[in-house]
């Protein structure tokens, strides 16, 4: 057998460590799509739970109802409320996306599912505009049945 030059072998495993450290850095979750898609709408379902909590902790009594405030927190999340849906283009189907083929191959029962979101969420502001604390919890228990009924049909666990 061939003695392999010291210097080539260290060549070679610089190669190999600078490959690894890449692939480390970027390799699952980078995102391969030229406009981020899978990125940005990640980052808006973020959102979503951020907007919602607030909004939830009144909802099961576990934050004093203040009405401007309770208004301004479903005002946030119904700003939100039409953005996700713009980046599931047709190429946007890539990992490690959790969402399920379902979403190309049945568009228009996602859109569905986004139009129930919508209604659910301004039905919310409504209650909040009108400061009628009674219909609160049932409107937010609507809203987060939608992002669930949705989750179901359209998002792996
Ligand atoms: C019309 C469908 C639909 C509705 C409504 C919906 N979601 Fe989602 N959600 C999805 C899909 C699809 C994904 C998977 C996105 C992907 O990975 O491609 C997702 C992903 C998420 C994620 C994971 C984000 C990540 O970083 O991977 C969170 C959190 C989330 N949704 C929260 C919510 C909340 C909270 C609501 C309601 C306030 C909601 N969603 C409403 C369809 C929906």
């Amino acid at each position: 057998m061939r003695r392999i030059p010291h210097r080539l072998w260290l060549r070679a495993s610089l190669v190999l460590l600078l490959g690894l450290s890449l692939g480390a850095c970027f390799g699952p979750e980078k995102d391969t799509h030229p406009n981020q898609v899978l990125t940005k709408r990640r980052a808006l379902f973020k959102q979503f739970t951020r907007m919602l909590e607030p909004i939830g902790l009144v909802a099961s009594g576990r934050k004093p109802y203040q009405r401007e405030e309770f208004l301004s927190s479903v005002q946030d999340l119904e700003k939100l409320a039409d953005k996700p849906w713009l980046y599931f283009p047709a190429d946007g189907n890539y990992p490690p996306t959790r969402s399920k083929p379902e979403v190309w191959s049945q568009p228009e029962k996602f859109k569905l599912a986004q139009d129930n979101y919508r209604s659910a969420v301004h039905e919310l502001l409504l209650v909040a505009q009108r400061g009628d604390q009674p219909a609160l919890a049932k409107a937010v228990d609507a809203v987060t049945a939608s992002c669930k009924s949705c989750h179901r049909d359209f998002r792996n666990e």
